[in-house]
């Protein structure tokens, strides 16, 4: 092949990255040259173009073409004619990447200047900027969409140090490359790899299969799974009290806040190794009885006394309560008249509140995190075992992938449970990180599924500021995010920007569109508006983990994961299922389960 073959135009300015091409329509009759008896297509945003410089060919990808692509000096606007003619004629592209021989990197080290010839990229050329990953630091994820014959793939160094962003609408294909990303990862080369899979919907379970743990809350133990227990504990206090319904005023709040702080100082001395007491405050991942503390608070709220002549005060009590049975205590009440009993006069005026936290504690569906099996304090504080225990559960087991489905957790405390998930990860890797299981010698990537219900922009929640923090101190602690939404307008935006890669799947809403732009390189935004018309499991990839801005075809997932679409046509077609299904489904609901068979058992 003539190299000449590929010169479509030639190079007409250049303003920093950003180069205009003037396309040369003598030599290129048509927009479908074919070359080596392959079709090419010239002008197609997210397609390369080569500028060879000497020894150095520099690559570029289009970002504009037609009349957005003309040069604002010579956009000639009063004659439209005149401008559609030329609009043909233009390209823009953004440099991203230079070739030596066979070597490609990314970035430019040189400038073309004008009047440079400007190449088509041929299918030779992808397969070297494509091809020089290596396959031990690297995991393949599909094909690049230009090309069906060139796998497509990511830096899982920079993958998970650096932070991704995987957005895209619903049904766009997040889960499905979540599924095959993790899956990659874990199938053979890195055996050893950590990671982390908050679930909000269950969707992980069976398509990660052998790959991961499930904990759950129901969990089929049968079937392998493991039930998910999240000790109220381990949040901290403000963080708790958001799981009650209602809200203190400050001097109640402080009340409470000492309340539990001396608890935790109580229970730290029973703690197999105590922490000192100068490093605890009610916010220490420290145990104690909610159970107690509530009998206690209620019990003062109820007090009723008797002064007596000599001015000794008693208890105007009837009958002890019981804390394990969540029983209140019972007082005589007290007199209207200035008698015995009195009211107590040091009472806060926090008995509904207190109310609102027994329900809570009766509340079945909230029992994996108020009543956390081994982890749920006795009245003095003593558990059987210990956060470390939790740890050893999570992140120490025999695969890769761990993932905690939160299917079954409550939606109104989903936001605070992922916090309280995150923040104990994160914090124990933090305070290890010169420890072999320190994230520096044990990398861990924490997948966050359906970020934006616990990640929500301006809001002050232990999620929000953990994630923060991973992402921007995470590198330095090998604590790496993936980041999943279909809303990334409500995202936390400092979150997003520290994202070194980003996996732009379809997304039809604007707003949602406009916040992409902010985690994608300036110069590229203009790619940003494929992302409409993308096809299902197809993504635009920009950043750290790719050598190169690259639109690229997911693979579909060998067992996909539970959110597949259900198949209407073929469901519509058939006879109905049995109505007795909807007596069936009222048990479920009452139960709060989604099968019958496993209670039974
Ligand atoms: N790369 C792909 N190849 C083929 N089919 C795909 C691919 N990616 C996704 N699909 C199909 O598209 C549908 C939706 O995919 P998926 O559940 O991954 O979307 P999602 O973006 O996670 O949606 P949601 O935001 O609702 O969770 C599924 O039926 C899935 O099988
Ligand atoms: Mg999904």
């Amino acid at each position: 092949m003539l190299r000449n073959d590929t010169i479509i135009g030639s190079v007409e300015s250049v303003l920093g990255n950003r180069i205009s091409i003037l396309i040369d329509t003598d030599r290129l009759p048509s927009n479908v040259p074919v070359i080596d008896g392959r079709v090419y297509r010239v002008g197609q945003i997210g397609s390369f173009l080569r500028v060879p410089v000497g020894y150095i060919d520099l690559y570029g990808v289009v970002t504009q073409a037609g009349a957005d692509a003309i040069p604002e000096k010579l956009r000639d606007t009063d004659d439209p004619d005149k401008l559609k003619k030329q609009a043909r004629n233009w390209l823009t592209m953004v440099l991203v990447g230079e070739r030596i021989g066979d070597h490609f990197e990314r970035g430019v080290s040189q400038s073309p200047v004008a009047g440079d010839q400007v190449h088509l990229v041929t299918i030779d050329d992808l397969k070297i900027i494509y091809g020089n990953m290596d396959d031990k630091t690297s995991i393949s994820i599909g094909q690049i969409s230009a090309s069906e014959s060139l796998s497509a793939r990511l830096d899982i160094d920079k993958l998970v140090t650096r932070h991704v962003a995987l957005l895209g609408s619903t049904g766009s294909g997040k889960s499905n490359a979540v599924t095959v990303f993790l899956c990659e990862i874990a199938k053979g080369k890195f055996p050893s790899a950590r990671i982390l899979l908050i679930d909000p919907h269950g969707e992980y379970g069976t398509a990660l299969g052998r790959y991961a743990r499930v904990f759950k809350i129901n969990a089929d133990v049968q079937n392998g799974e493991y039930p998910l227990f999240i000790p109220y504990w381990a949040l901290p206090f403000g963080e708790l009290l958001k799981t009650f319904v209602g809200v203190l005023t400050d001097p109640q709040e402080e009340y409470v806040r000492e309340k539990i702080f001396s608890k935790k100082l109580e229970a730290s001395k029973l703690l197999s190794s105590p922490p000192e007491e100068a490093a605890l405050s009610a916010d220490s991942p420290i145990p104690f009885s909610l159970k107690e503390l509530w009998y206690q608070l209620d019990r003062f709220e109820r007090l009723t006394i008797n002064r007596g002549a000599n001015g000794v005060i008693t208890e105007a009590l009837i009958k002890e309560g019981d804390s394990d049975s969540l029983v209140s205590a019972q007082f005589e009440p007290h007199s209207t008249t200035n008698t015995n009993p009195y009211l107590n006069n040091q009472a806060k005026g926090i008995l509904r509140y207190l109310n609102n936290i027994r329900n809570r504690l009766v509340d079945q569906r909230f029992n994996f995190f108020f009543h956390s099996g081994e982890w749920e304090p006795a009245k003095d504080g003593k558990i059987k075992k210990d956060l470390d225990a939790l740890l050893i559960d999570w992140l120490a087991h025999d695969r890769p992938i761990t993932v905690l489905d939160l299917s079954g957790v409550p939606p109104e405390i989903t936001a605070i449970v992922s916090g309280a998930v995150i923040r104990i990860a994160y914090d124990a890797l933090f305070w290890a990180q010169d420890l072999p299981i320190g994230g520096r010698k044990q990398p861990l990537l924490m997948v966050l599924e359906e970020a934006h219900m616990y990640l929500q922009a301006g809001e002050e929640s232990v999620a929000s500021t953990s994630v923060r923090s991973i992402a921007k101190e995470g590198r330095k602690y090998g604590l790496g995010l993936m980041l999943v939404t279909q809303r990334p307008s409500e995202l936390d935006p400092t979150v997003l920007s520290q994202c070194g890669t980003t996996i732009a799947l379809r997304m039809t809403n604007g707003q949602d569109r406009g916040h992409v732009s902010s985690a994608v390189q300036d110069d590229l935004s203009d790619m940003l508006a494929l992302i409409p018309s993308l096809r299902t499991g197809e993504a635009l990839i920009f950043g750290e983990a790719v050598k190169i801005p690259s639109r690229v075809r997911i693979d579909a997932a060998t067992k996909a994961p539970r959110s597949e679409d259900p198949k209407v046509s073929m469901a519509w077609a058939q006879t109905p299922p049995s109505a007795d299904y909807y007596k069936q489904a009222i048990d479920l609901w009452r139960n709060g389960r989604f099968s019958i068979e496993k209670k039974e058992k």
